[in-house]
């Protein structure tokens, strides 16, 4: 089983991916970190707990992460989007709390590191924050990482929170670059442009609340979460949830290698990501960037289905 660290803001769909994550049969959880995001840092903390409690994970030990981005502030969350709760109004379904967290999100994440004794899968699923300060700071620990499969940007479809931004990398555009940009970790990037195709619908939702507590509860958050997505139609997204299904099962995902860039500036463009589609640049970092062109879309709704279903 392929050690794996999860750095999350839950958030919804960050649900769903720890529900993916504590039952993975290929990988083992072996901590998670939380950081800000979608709501602020002690909420998104309780949330862990409540969900690795739920997931009967208490055992996995919880780390607390950064509660703002690295430079410049930002007060915007996303609870049109999650509930004040972050958990789709209805956190209380989710539950019992978990364990207190056992120490600072680097702490934590360096020991699983240290000690792993073979490269550790990471999925960062909110802002990358904690994983711009760990590499920043153990720079050493860089190579521990087999692979990071990240949540976050758009490359063709625009933004979710602006014009071009996706959230994640919107929400701390400077922690995004050092870690899609100058790092050189092996990096798998799920976009908007494949988590808005791999939305499931009332049906799909229908099918997992009926397979127990655990299906119920992810599927009871879809009256607010369905609502602040606005995609138009009777379907919602599960970003989080497709990212993590590549981080346990990595090939279920086509990517393409590409070159990236995420704008620093203040201005509009703020959180961008581009994505250079002239061609490889001798000596440039590429990113395998998840796309829908060759992803057996049915097939990963399937699968998340089967694989969050509490009995199936
Ligand atoms: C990302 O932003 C958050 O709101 C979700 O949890 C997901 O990680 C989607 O843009
Ligand atoms: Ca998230």
């Amino acid at each position: 089983m392929t050690p794996l660290i999860v750095d999350t803001d839950p958030g919804v769909d960050d649900a769903y991916a720890l529900a993916l994550a504590a039952r993975a049969p290929e990988v083992d959880l072996r901590a998670v970190t939380a950081v800000f995001g979608n709501v602020d840092l002690p909420t998104t903390t309780t949330n862990a707990r409540r969900l690795l409690g739920m997931l009967g994970r208490g055992d996995v030990p919880l780390g607390v992460g950064a509660e703002r981005p690295l430079i410049h502030p930002t007060t915007q969350r996303a609870a049109d989007v999650h509930g004040d709760d972050g958990l789709g109004g209805v956190a209380e379904r989710f539950g019992p709390l978990g364990p207190e967290p056992v120490g600072r999100a680097l702490d934590v994440i360096t020991s699983v590191l240290e000690t792993a004794g073979e490269p550790v899968v990471m999925a960062a699923i909110g802002p990358l924050t904690d994983v711009a300060l760990l590499l920043a700071t153990r720079p050493d620990l860089a190579e521990r990482i087999g692979r990071l499969v990240v949540m976050g940007g758009s490359i063709g479809i625009g933004g979710n929170v602006s014009a071009g931004a996706e959230f994640n990398v919107w929400s701390d555009p400077e922690a995004a670059r050092r870690v899609l940009v100058e790092e050189r970790v092996p990096t798998t990037m799920v976009p908007l442009d494949l988590t808005h195709v791999v939305t499931v619908d009332r049906a799909w939702l229908a099918q997992l609340a009926a397979s127990g507590p655990v299906g119920e509860a992810l599927a009871a958050t879809r009256d607010v979460y369905g609502r602040g997505e606005r995609l138009g139609v009777d379907r919602v997204p599960i970003h989080d949830a497709v990212a993590l299904l590549e981080a346990v099962a990595p090939g279920t995902l086509a990517t393409v290698p590409l070159e990236l860039e995420v704008d620093t500036s203040l201005g509009p463009a703020r959180g961008t990501v581009l994505a250079d589609r002239r061609g490889r640049v001798p000596g440039g970092r590429t990113v395998d960037v998840a796309v829908p062109d060759g992803t057996d879309v049915d097939g990963v709704r399937d699968a998340l289905l089967a694989r969050l279903g509490d009995h199936m």
